[in-house]
């Protein structure tokens, strides 16, 4: 990737996001005749032509099914899947890709591990520890779990800005505790959760933690190893990837205890009508044929943001989400929600006497594409006392022009409202 001057920390390299975006076919195009403004990258990232090339070169060129043949196309192709799953292993810092498990999305690694992992385990009086600033993705499995055992959910409380109260989070960490699901980052407020910490009191008291990475992922460095996590999701359409691939990561010791989630062609060893074996990891969870075609799209996403660089994103995105925060801030009425000490690239907001809908439909008659509701996370509205919020979110191809273009547009908003 090209550089430009104005790094103020030696060494590292500014991005040259007009360059970039150019790598991103979407963003030339115009909606109601309009340039497309995409603010809406927590809900899913575009993709780089390299993403788009690889998945149209996986069909036109090697499309077989995997594991199974002995023909070449079947052998390309499952090399270059495994291939896929090395690269997740690198990705992420994990042992072995023996841990790595492809699944179709955030939401069914979170819903593999309430079911094979902590539901057997539970038992009445039991707990299981989230946030109050979880997507409902890891929220409703764990009440799937509970549910008929006896066991019931805890939640730590957060703050008026958005950031977790450890200390609370601590304080509810008791011998019935069986697992503690927690996201790195949050879709709703942006806030970034201390999940070394979270880790390290949660061992302390010998609780399994699950990192929920499905932001996180996009926009920092996630070592599964230096955050000693049991279990770790992500999903690919976040990561400048397709759609329905994801991945969950397990250590190897947890995996190997747990029972099968889904049954079906790959994950067994032997198959009777009296009696079935399973395959060995990471198969034994990855029942039926795979997305393949995504696994293969996921590898070209992480050579993208690893040749762009997390440093420079991050610098970029701090620096945009310093600049936008100033553009909110200028506009009356407007009041952001989330505002924790350490969080990334989230910008969420209510405007005086106007519902996030309206905010929403206007803007996007400006070519603005930001979302409204309550993003997948309902318990942090009712948390703030609201029904929903606008949020606009960046990617590493998002500009300061751009933030200025959403300024603009929600001052239409104010005109047409007050
Ligand atoms: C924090 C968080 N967790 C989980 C998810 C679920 O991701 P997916 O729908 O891809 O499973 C999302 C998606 O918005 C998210 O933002």
């Amino acid at each position: 990737m090209t550089a430009i001057a104005g790094s103020e920390r030696p060494g590292l390299q500014a991005l040259d996001v007009i360059r970039l975006r150019t790598d991103f076919p979407i963003l030339a195009r115009t909606v109601h005749g309009k340039p497309l403004v995409y603010l809406d990258n927590a809900a899913t990232t575009q993709k780089p032509r390299v993403v788009l090339e690889t998945l149209a070169s996986y069909y036109t060129d090697i499309n077989a099914n995997v594991h199974r043949g002995v023909h070449e196309l079947s052998g390309r192709a499952t090399d270059a899947y495994e291939a896929s799953r090395e690269r997740v292993r690198a990705f992420f810092g994990a042992a072995s890709t023996q841990e790595i498990i492809f699944t179709r999305n955030a939401t069914e690694g979170v819903n593999l591990v309430a079911y094979s992992f902590v539901k057997p385990r539970l038992r009445a009086g039991d707990e299981i520890l989230i946030t109050a600033m979880e997507h409902h993705s890891n929220i409703v499995p764990w009440q799937l779990a509970c549910e008929g055992t006896g066991a019931t959910l805890k939640v730590a409380p957060i703050d008026d800005r958005g950031a977790l109260i450890l200390d609370e989070f601590e304080r509810m960490l008791t011998p019935r505790t069986r697992i503690a699901a927690v996201t790195h980052m949050s879709n709703a407020l942006g806030t970034i959760t201390p999940v070394a910490d979270i880790v390290r009191l949660a061992h302390a008291n010998g609780v399994p933690v699950l990192i929920d990475a499905s932001q996180a992922a996009y926009h920092m460095p996630v070592d599964v190893r230096a955050l000693d996590c049991d279990f770790l999701v992500a999903t690919g359409h976040k990561l400048y990837g397709p759609t329905g691939i994801g991945v969950l990561f397990g250590k190897a010791s947890h995996l190997e205890t747990m029972p099968p989630f889904l049954g079906g062609g790959d994950m067994i060893g032997s198959v009777t009508f009296e009696r079935s074996t399973w395959n060995a990891l990471p198969y034994k969870f990855e029942a039926g044929t795979p997305n393949i075609a995504g696994a293969i799209g996921l590898h070209a996403a992480l050579d993208y943001i690893e040749g762009v660089g997390f440093e420079a994103i991050a610098l970029h995105e701090r620096e945009l989400l310093e600049y936008g925060t100033g553009v909110l801030e200028s506009i009356e009425g407007v009041r952001l929600i989330g505002t924790a000490p350490r969080k990334a690239s989230i910008l969420s907001f209510v405007m005086d006497g106007i519902h996030p809908h309206d905010i929403g439909t206007i803007v996007d008659r400006e070519g603005v594409a930001i979302r409204t509701g309550h993003h997948c996370a309902q318990p942090v509205m009712e948390r703030f006392g609201i029904p929903a919020t606008a949020r606009a979110s960046l990617a590493m191809y998002n500009t300061r022009e751009e933030l200025d273009a959403l300024g603009r547009a929600l001052r239409k908003v104010r005109e047409v409202f007050v």
